[in-house]
Protein backbone atom coordinates (compact mmCIF):
# COMPACT_ATOMS: atom_id res chain seq x y z
CA UNK A 1 0.00 0.00 0.00
CA UNK A 2 1.56 3.22 -1.00
CA UNK A 3 2.32 6.07 1.92
CA UNK A 4 -0.30 9.27 2.14
CA UNK A 5 2.20 12.53 1.50
CA UNK A 6 1.45 13.66 5.26
CA UNK A 7 2.38 10.26 6.71
CA UNK A 8 5.52 10.85 4.47
CA UNK A 9 5.68 14.23 5.87
CA UNK A 10 4.87 13.12 9.80
CA UNK A 11 7.51 10.50 9.47
CA UNK A 12 9.99 13.20 8.23
CA UNK A 13 9.24 15.36 11.40
CA UNK A 14 10.01 12.83 13.55
CA UNK A 15 13.12 11.99 12.42
CA UNK A 16 14.06 15.47 12.31
CA UNK A 17 12.57 15.82 16.36
CA UNK A 18 15.24 12.61 16.99
CA UNK A 19 17.95 14.31 15.77
CA UNK A 20 17.52 17.76 17.32
CA UNK A 21 16.90 15.76 20.03
CA UNK A 22 20.41 13.57 19.83
CA UNK A 23 22.13 17.13 18.96
CA UNK A 24 20.87 18.63 22.34
CA UNK A 25 22.01 15.72 24.17
CA UNK A 26 25.80 15.80 23.24
CA UNK A 27 25.91 20.27 23.23
CA UNK A 28 27.37 19.46 27.21
CA UNK A 29 30.76 17.48 25.60
CA UNK A 30 30.65 18.85 21.79
CA UNK A 31 33.47 22.10 21.01
CA UNK A 32 31.38 25.29 21.07
CA UNK A 33 33.22 26.29 18.26
CA UNK A 34 32.05 24.77 14.81
CA UNK A 35 33.94 22.19 12.68
CA UNK A 36 33.80 23.92 9.41
CA UNK A 37 36.14 21.76 7.25
CA UNK A 38 33.64 19.30 5.60
CA UNK A 39 30.77 22.09 4.85
CA UNK A 40 32.07 21.56 1.13
CA UNK A 41 30.11 18.41 1.15
CA UNK A 42 26.81 20.22 2.18
CA UNK A 43 26.85 21.00 -1.98
CA UNK A 44 26.35 17.33 -3.32
CA UNK A 45 24.99 19.55 -6.69
CA UNK A 46 21.60 19.69 -7.02
CA UNK A 47 20.80 16.31 -8.71
CA UNK A 48 17.64 16.50 -11.57
CA UNK A 49 15.64 13.87 -9.20
CA UNK A 50 16.19 15.03 -5.76
CA UNK A 51 17.04 12.80 -2.96
CA UNK A 52 14.99 11.11 0.15
CA UNK A 53 14.48 12.88 3.19
CA UNK A 54 16.27 10.92 5.28
CA UNK A 55 19.24 11.26 3.28
CA UNK A 56 18.71 15.33 3.05
CA UNK A 57 18.35 14.56 7.08
CA UNK A 58 21.40 12.79 7.44
CA UNK A 59 23.66 15.10 5.45
CA UNK A 60 22.12 17.90 7.69
CA UNK A 61 22.81 16.00 11.16
CA UNK A 62 26.19 15.07 10.75
CA UNK A 63 27.96 17.85 8.31
CA UNK A 64 25.92 20.71 9.22
CA UNK A 65 25.76 19.47 12.79
CA UNK A 66 29.34 19.20 13.36
CA UNK A 67 29.04 23.02 11.28
CA UNK A 68 27.12 24.76 14.11
CA UNK A 69 28.43 26.88 17.10
CA UNK A 70 26.91 25.69 20.01
CA UNK A 71 25.11 28.63 21.22
CA UNK A 72 22.02 26.47 21.93
CA UNK A 73 24.67 25.65 25.08
CA UNK A 74 25.61 26.88 28.04
CA UNK A 75 29.04 27.41 27.64
CA UNK A 76 28.54 30.11 24.81
CA UNK A 77 28.72 33.42 25.78
CA UNK A 78 28.57 35.53 22.52
CA UNK A 79 26.67 38.52 21.21
CA UNK A 80 23.58 38.74 23.50
CA UNK A 81 21.92 35.83 21.83
CA UNK A 82 20.54 33.11 24.35
CA UNK A 83 19.19 29.91 23.62
CA UNK A 84 16.09 28.03 23.46
CA UNK A 85 13.87 27.50 25.98
CA UNK A 86 12.56 23.95 26.48
CA UNK A 87 8.89 25.11 25.93
CA UNK A 88 9.60 27.84 23.04
CA UNK A 89 11.78 25.80 21.13
CA UNK A 90 9.02 22.64 20.65
CA UNK A 91 6.64 25.04 20.28
CA UNK A 92 9.07 26.17 17.40
CA UNK A 93 8.73 22.50 16.17
CA UNK A 94 4.88 22.30 16.41
CA UNK A 95 4.15 25.38 14.53
CA UNK A 96 6.36 23.94 11.83
CA UNK A 97 3.92 21.27 11.79
CA UNK A 98 1.21 23.91 12.10
CA UNK A 99 2.66 26.15 9.01
CA UNK A 100 0.33 29.22 9.96
CA UNK A 101 0.33 32.46 8.13
CA UNK A 102 0.33 34.58 11.15
CA UNK A 103 -3.20 36.21 10.55
CA UNK A 104 -6.08 36.32 11.88
CA UNK A 105 -8.17 34.77 8.96
CA UNK A 106 -5.68 32.11 8.43
CA UNK A 107 -4.26 31.03 11.71
CA UNK A 108 -6.65 32.73 14.69
CA UNK A 109 -4.88 30.67 17.69
CA UNK A 110 -1.47 31.73 16.92
CA UNK A 111 -2.61 34.94 16.51
CA UNK A 112 -4.30 34.97 19.33
CA UNK A 113 -1.11 33.18 21.04
CA UNK A 114 0.76 36.42 19.75
CA UNK A 115 -1.62 39.16 21.27
CA UNK A 116 -1.38 37.52 24.60
CA UNK A 117 2.27 37.13 24.69
CA UNK A 118 2.31 41.32 23.64
CA UNK A 119 -0.26 41.82 26.75
CA UNK A 120 1.86 39.98 28.79
CA UNK A 121 5.07 41.61 28.01
CA UNK A 122 3.46 44.90 28.34
CA UNK A 123 2.65 43.62 31.80
CA UNK A 124 5.85 42.51 32.72
CA UNK A 125 7.84 45.38 31.78
CA UNK A 126 5.34 47.58 33.19
CA UNK A 127 4.53 49.64 30.38
CA UNK A 128 0.64 51.75 29.79
CA UNK A 129 -2.49 49.81 29.07
CA UNK A 130 -3.24 49.57 25.88
CA UNK A 131 0.44 49.92 24.54
CA UNK A 132 0.12 48.03 21.09
CA UNK A 133 3.01 45.79 19.60
CA UNK A 134 3.91 43.79 16.98
CA UNK A 135 6.57 41.17 16.63
CA UNK A 136 9.29 40.98 13.83
CA UNK A 137 12.39 39.53 13.47
CA UNK A 138 14.21 41.04 15.46
CA UNK A 139 15.43 44.34 17.23
CA UNK A 140 16.80 45.95 14.28
CA UNK A 141 13.32 45.55 11.93
CA UNK A 142 11.07 46.41 15.32
CA UNK A 143 13.59 49.68 15.67
CA UNK A 144 12.84 50.58 11.83
CA UNK A 145 9.34 50.25 12.22
CA UNK A 146 8.88 52.67 15.21
CA UNK A 147 11.16 54.93 13.45
CA UNK A 148 8.60 54.80 10.84
CA UNK A 149 5.80 55.62 13.06
CA UNK A 150 7.96 58.34 15.17
CA UNK A 151 8.63 59.92 12.10
CA UNK A 152 5.21 59.97 10.50
CA UNK A 153 4.20 60.75 13.81
CA UNK A 154 6.29 63.71 14.32
CA UNK A 155 5.40 65.11 11.04
CA UNK A 156 2.01 65.05 10.77
CA UNK A 157 1.76 66.68 14.08
CA UNK A 158 3.54 69.29 12.43
CA UNK A 159 0.87 69.44 9.42
CA UNK A 160 2.85 67.13 7.00
CA UNK A 161 0.49 65.03 5.09
CA UNK A 162 0.69 61.07 5.58
CA UNK A 163 1.47 59.66 2.55
CA UNK A 164 2.91 62.60 0.80
CA UNK A 165 6.39 61.03 1.60
CA UNK A 166 10.19 63.05 2.84
CA UNK A 167 10.61 65.08 -0.11
CA UNK A 168 9.83 68.66 1.32
CA UNK A 169 8.50 67.45 4.99
CA UNK A 170 10.06 69.35 7.58
CA UNK A 171 13.10 68.40 8.98
CA UNK A 172 13.24 66.19 11.80
CA UNK A 173 16.38 66.07 13.97
CA UNK A 174 17.32 62.72 15.79
CA UNK A 175 19.26 63.06 19.18
CA UNK A 176 21.15 59.65 20.09
CA UNK A 177 23.61 58.14 22.73
CA UNK A 178 26.74 57.99 21.26
CA UNK A 179 26.71 54.34 21.91
CA UNK A 180 23.62 53.39 20.44
CA UNK A 181 23.91 49.83 19.12
CA UNK A 182 25.24 49.89 15.37
CA UNK A 183 21.98 48.45 14.21
CA UNK A 184 19.81 51.01 15.58
CA UNK A 185 21.36 53.52 12.80
CA UNK A 186 20.35 51.13 9.83
CA UNK A 187 17.04 51.46 11.41
CA UNK A 188 17.51 55.08 10.93
CA UNK A 189 18.52 54.56 7.58
CA UNK A 190 15.73 52.23 6.60
CA UNK A 191 13.11 55.06 8.24
CA UNK A 192 14.32 57.45 5.79
CA UNK A 193 16.29 59.20 7.87
CA UNK A 194 19.40 60.78 8.24
CA UNK A 195 22.67 59.69 10.60
CA UNK A 196 24.67 62.38 9.15
CA UNK A 197 22.99 64.82 11.07
CA UNK A 198 22.54 62.47 14.50
CA UNK A 199 23.13 64.98 17.09
CA UNK A 200 25.42 62.63 19.27
CA UNK A 201 25.37 62.60 23.18
CA UNK A 202 28.30 61.49 24.87
CA UNK A 203 28.26 59.09 27.58
CA UNK A 204 29.41 58.55 30.73
CA UNK A 205 31.96 56.02 32.19
CA UNK A 206 29.48 53.22 32.24
CA UNK A 207 28.08 53.66 28.50
CA UNK A 208 24.99 55.76 29.49
CA UNK A 209 23.85 59.25 28.00
CA UNK A 210 25.17 62.39 30.16
CA UNK A 211 21.70 64.57 30.73
CA UNK A 212 23.82 67.34 30.99
CA UNK A 213 25.00 67.90 27.22
CA UNK A 214 21.44 66.99 25.65
CA UNK A 215 20.71 69.63 23.52
CA UNK A 216 17.66 71.13 24.04
CA UNK A 217 14.83 69.34 22.85
CA UNK A 218 11.57 70.08 20.67
CA UNK A 219 8.09 68.49 18.76
CA UNK A 220 10.85 67.92 16.00
CA UNK A 221 13.06 65.78 17.76
CA UNK A 222 13.49 61.75 18.16
CA UNK A 223 15.42 60.71 20.95
CA UNK A 224 16.61 57.36 20.39
CA UNK A 225 17.83 55.78 23.43
CA UNK A 226 18.96 52.20 25.48
CA UNK A 227 18.24 49.72 27.87
CA UNK A 228 21.44 47.63 27.93
CA UNK A 229 24.35 49.16 26.41
CA UNK A 230 25.81 46.29 24.83
CA UNK A 231 29.23 46.10 26.29
CA UNK A 232 28.40 47.12 30.27
CA UNK A 233 24.29 46.39 30.10
CA UNK A 234 23.76 49.60 31.74
CA UNK A 235 20.60 51.84 30.72
CA UNK A 236 20.21 55.73 29.78
CA UNK A 237 19.04 57.67 32.34
CA UNK A 238 15.03 56.89 31.65
CA UNK A 239 13.49 58.69 33.87
CA UNK A 240 14.77 62.17 33.20
CA UNK A 241 15.14 61.84 29.65
CA UNK A 242 11.18 60.78 29.43
CA UNK A 243 10.30 63.75 31.86
CA UNK A 244 12.88 66.35 29.05
CA UNK A 245 10.96 64.53 26.61
CA UNK A 246 7.51 65.25 27.85
CA UNK A 247 8.47 68.50 28.55
CA UNK A 248 9.62 69.03 24.69
CA UNK A 249 6.93 67.26 22.86
CA UNK A 250 9.58 64.87 21.88
CA UNK A 251 9.31 61.30 20.82
CA UNK A 252 11.75 59.01 23.17
CA UNK A 253 12.65 55.94 21.77
CA UNK A 254 13.68 52.74 23.59
CA UNK A 255 15.97 50.06 22.29
CA UNK A 256 15.69 47.51 24.76
CA UNK A 257 16.96 44.27 22.53
CA UNK A 258 18.17 42.30 26.04
CA UNK A 259 18.41 45.17 28.27
CA UNK A 260 14.80 45.93 28.87
CA UNK A 261 14.07 41.80 30.25
CA UNK A 262 15.72 43.90 33.16
CA UNK A 263 13.05 45.90 34.03
CA UNK A 264 10.91 42.32 34.82
CA UNK A 265 13.26 41.71 37.94
CA UNK A 266 12.90 43.28 41.60
CA UNK A 267 16.41 43.65 41.65
CA UNK A 268 17.54 45.02 38.69
CA UNK A 269 14.63 47.30 37.81
CA UNK A 270 15.52 50.25 39.57
CA UNK A 271 17.70 52.25 36.50
CA UNK A 272 14.48 51.49 34.32
CA UNK A 273 12.41 53.57 36.15
CA UNK A 274 10.19 56.02 34.07
CA UNK A 275 10.14 53.72 31.29
CA UNK A 276 6.69 53.53 30.69
CA UNK A 277 6.80 57.16 29.75
CA UNK A 278 8.66 56.79 26.77
CA UNK A 279 6.71 56.62 23.77
CA UNK A 280 7.75 53.41 22.08
CA UNK A 281 10.04 50.48 23.07
CA UNK A 282 11.90 47.50 21.03
CA UNK A 283 12.65 44.52 23.22
CA UNK A 284 13.70 40.88 21.66
CA UNK A 285 12.14 37.52 22.62
CA UNK A 286 14.87 35.86 21.14
CA UNK A 287 17.77 37.40 23.33
CA UNK A 288 17.64 37.75 27.22
CA UNK A 289 13.78 35.44 26.79
CA UNK A 290 15.19 32.61 25.30
CA UNK A 291 13.13 31.71 22.33
CA UNK A 292 14.60 30.60 19.14
CA UNK A 293 14.99 33.36 16.90
CA UNK A 294 13.76 35.57 14.41
CA UNK A 295 11.24 37.22 17.38
CA UNK A 296 11.85 41.01 17.86
CA UNK A 297 8.86 43.23 19.79
CA UNK A 298 8.09 46.57 18.94
CA UNK A 299 5.74 48.03 21.56
CA UNK A 300 4.14 51.25 21.14
CA UNK A 301 2.03 53.75 23.55
CA UNK A 302 0.19 55.39 20.20
CA UNK A 303 -1.42 52.29 18.63
CA UNK A 304 -3.30 54.62 16.35
CA UNK A 305 0.20 56.00 15.38
CA UNK A 306 1.61 52.48 14.69
CA UNK A 307 -1.26 51.33 12.53
CA UNK A 308 -1.72 54.69 10.73
CA UNK A 309 2.22 53.67 9.49
CA UNK A 310 1.99 50.19 9.20
CA UNK A 311 -1.85 49.22 8.40
CA UNK A 312 -2.08 47.99 4.56
CA UNK A 313 -5.37 48.07 3.53
CA UNK A 314 -6.04 45.58 1.00
CA UNK A 315 -9.28 44.99 -0.13
CA UNK A 316 -9.44 41.87 1.63
CA UNK A 317 -7.82 42.43 5.04
CA UNK A 318 -8.94 46.08 5.65
CA UNK A 319 -6.67 48.68 7.50
CA UNK A 320 -8.79 48.44 10.72
CA UNK A 321 -8.25 45.00 10.89
CA UNK A 322 -6.71 44.42 14.29
CA UNK A 323 -4.30 41.96 12.20
CA UNK A 324 -0.03 42.01 12.69
CA UNK A 325 0.10 42.86 9.05
CA UNK A 326 -1.29 45.97 10.26
CA UNK A 327 1.13 47.14 12.53
CA UNK A 328 4.48 44.98 11.54
CA UNK A 329 6.75 45.79 8.26
CA UNK A 330 5.83 42.42 6.71
CA UNK A 331 2.30 40.56 5.18
CA UNK A 332 2.64 36.97 5.04
CA UNK A 333 4.74 35.99 8.29
CA UNK A 334 5.59 33.41 10.41
CA UNK A 335 4.02 33.09 14.24
CA UNK A 336 6.88 34.07 15.93
CA UNK A 337 4.84 35.32 18.95
CA UNK A 338 3.42 32.02 19.60
CA UNK A 339 7.00 30.86 20.89
CA UNK A 340 6.99 34.14 23.01
CA UNK A 341 3.58 33.04 24.47
CA UNK A 342 4.94 29.16 25.44
CA UNK A 343 8.41 30.96 26.86
CA UNK A 344 6.32 33.22 29.23
CA UNK A 345 3.37 30.83 30.16
CA UNK A 346 6.00 27.92 30.90
CA UNK A 347 8.58 30.29 32.91
CA UNK A 348 5.63 32.33 34.38
CA UNK A 349 6.14 35.84 36.17
CA UNK A 350 8.63 34.37 38.87
CA UNK A 351 10.56 32.42 36.09
CA UNK A 352 11.20 35.14 34.25
CA UNK A 353 12.71 37.41 37.05
CA UNK A 354 14.54 34.17 37.97
CA UNK A 355 16.10 33.77 35.05
CA UNK A 356 16.93 37.69 34.42
CA UNK A 357 18.23 37.95 37.73
CA UNK A 358 20.20 34.52 37.17
CA UNK A 359 22.30 35.77 33.90
CA UNK A 360 22.88 38.72 36.43
CA UNK A 361 24.70 36.58 39.01
CA UNK A 362 26.54 34.68 36.68
CA UNK A 363 28.23 38.14 34.69
CA UNK A 364 28.69 39.51 38.36
CA UNK A 365 30.98 35.98 39.31
CA UNK A 366 32.56 36.10 35.82
CA UNK A 367 33.69 39.57 36.65
CA UNK A 368 35.04 39.15 40.10
CA UNK A 369 36.89 35.88 39.30
CA UNK A 370 38.84 37.66 36.15
CA UNK A 371 39.73 40.59 38.08
CA UNK A 372 41.20 38.12 40.50
CA UNK A 373 43.35 36.72 37.80
CA UNK A 374 44.54 40.46 36.67
CA UNK A 375 41.86 41.43 34.18
CA UNK A 376 40.13 44.62 33.80
CA UNK A 377 36.39 45.25 33.87
CA UNK A 378 35.87 49.23 33.96
CA UNK A 379 32.48 49.46 34.16
CA UNK A 380 30.04 48.21 37.15
CA UNK A 381 28.11 44.97 36.13
CA UNK A 382 24.72 46.47 35.32
CA UNK A 383 22.90 43.25 34.10
CA UNK A 384 24.02 40.39 31.98
CA UNK A 385 27.15 42.06 30.04
CA UNK A 386 31.14 42.13 30.65
CA UNK A 387 33.07 43.98 28.66
CA UNK A 388 37.26 42.61 29.98
CA UNK A 389 40.64 44.16 28.68
CA UNK A 390 44.15 43.33 29.85
CA UNK A 391 45.73 46.48 31.31
CA UNK A 392 49.32 46.65 29.85
CA UNK A 393 48.69 43.51 27.39
CA UNK A 394 45.43 44.69 25.52
CA UNK A 395 46.43 43.41 22.29
CA UNK A 396 46.36 39.82 23.67
CA UNK A 397 42.95 39.97 24.17
CA UNK A 398 41.96 39.00 20.70
CA UNK A 399 44.21 36.34 20.44
CA UNK A 400 42.78 35.17 24.44
CA UNK A 401 39.91 35.37 22.23
CA UNK A 402 40.80 33.07 19.71
CA UNK A 403 42.46 30.45 21.65
CA UNK A 404 39.41 29.93 24.11
CA UNK A 405 37.15 29.73 21.08
CA UNK A 406 39.82 27.14 19.17
CA UNK A 407 39.62 25.28 22.53
CA UNK A 408 35.98 24.74 22.60
CA UNK A 409 35.58 25.17 26.07
CA UNK A 410 33.67 28.75 25.69
CA UNK A 411 32.80 30.95 23.07
CA UNK A 412 32.82 34.82 23.28
CA UNK A 413 33.55 37.58 20.87
CA UNK A 414 36.31 40.44 20.87
CA UNK A 415 35.26 44.19 21.37
CA UNK A 416 36.38 47.17 21.68
CA UNK A 417 34.98 49.75 24.31
CA UNK A 418 36.15 53.51 25.37
CA UNK A 419 38.99 53.22 23.57
CA UNK A 420 40.10 49.70 25.27
CA UNK A 421 40.83 46.80 23.49
CA UNK A 422 39.21 43.57 25.06
CA UNK A 423 36.36 40.95 24.74
CA UNK A 424 32.74 40.87 25.98
CA UNK A 425 31.38 38.15 27.61
CA UNK A 426 27.19 38.25 27.68
CA UNK A 427 25.45 35.41 30.13
CA UNK A 428 22.09 34.70 27.73
CA UNK A 429 21.50 31.53 27.80
CA UNK A 430 18.92 30.03 30.45
CA UNK A 431 20.78 26.59 30.38
CA UNK A 432 24.47 28.42 31.56
CA UNK A 433 25.44 26.00 34.94
CA UNK A 434 27.78 27.14 37.80
CA UNK A 435 29.75 24.20 36.07
CA UNK A 436 29.61 25.79 32.53
CA UNK A 437 30.67 29.44 33.92
CA UNK A 438 34.22 27.32 35.68
CA UNK A 439 34.74 26.24 32.17
CA UNK A 440 34.61 29.47 30.72
CA UNK A 441 36.71 31.05 33.45
CA UNK A 442 39.34 27.71 33.15
CA UNK A 443 40.02 28.37 29.52
CA UNK A 444 40.35 31.70 29.76
CA UNK A 445 43.26 31.35 32.75
CA UNK A 446 44.63 29.29 30.36
CA UNK A 447 44.86 31.04 27.41
CA UNK A 448 45.77 34.27 29.25
CA UNK A 449 48.88 31.94 31.10
CA UNK A 450 49.89 30.58 27.35
CA UNK A 451 49.46 34.48 25.93
CA UNK A 452 51.53 36.44 29.04
C1 LIG B 1 21.21 46.80 22.16
C2 LIG B 1 20.90 46.11 20.86
N1 LIG B 1 20.05 46.68 19.98
C3 LIG B 1 19.73 46.10 18.81
C4 LIG B 1 20.28 44.89 18.45
C5 LIG B 1 19.87 44.25 17.14
O1 LIG B 1 19.06 43.15 17.42
P1 LIG B 1 18.61 42.06 16.32
O2 LIG B 1 19.83 41.25 16.07
O3 LIG B 1 17.53 41.29 17.00
O4 LIG B 1 18.14 42.77 15.12
C6 LIG B 1 21.17 44.26 19.32
C7 LIG B 1 21.80 42.97 18.95
O5 LIG B 1 22.64 42.46 19.66
C8 LIG B 1 21.48 44.88 20.57
O6 LIG B 1 22.31 44.28 21.44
Amino acid sequence: MQTKPLELQAEAFSSGARRGARYLQQLHDKPVCAETARLDLLDPGLSDKGIAVEAVLDLMETIGGEGTVSSAGGRYFGYVVGGALPAASAARALLSAWDQVADSLTGPSVIRMEEIAISWVVDLLGLPVGTTGAFTSGATMANMTLLVTARDALLARLGHKRGAGLIGAPQLRIVASAEIHATVLKSVRMAGLSTDDIEWVAVDDQGRMKLAVLPELDAKTIVLAQAGNVCTGASDPIKDLTARCQEAGAWLHVDGAFGLWARSADALKAPLEGLEGADSWVVDAHKTLNTPYDAGLALCRHPEEMQASMAIGAQYLPATTPSPANRAPEFSRAARGAETWAALLSLGRNGVSDLVTGFHLHAKRIAGELKTMGFEVPHDVHFNQVFVTLPGAEDACARIVENVQASGEAWFGPATWQGKQGFRISVSNWSTSDEDVDRLIAAIGTAKDELT
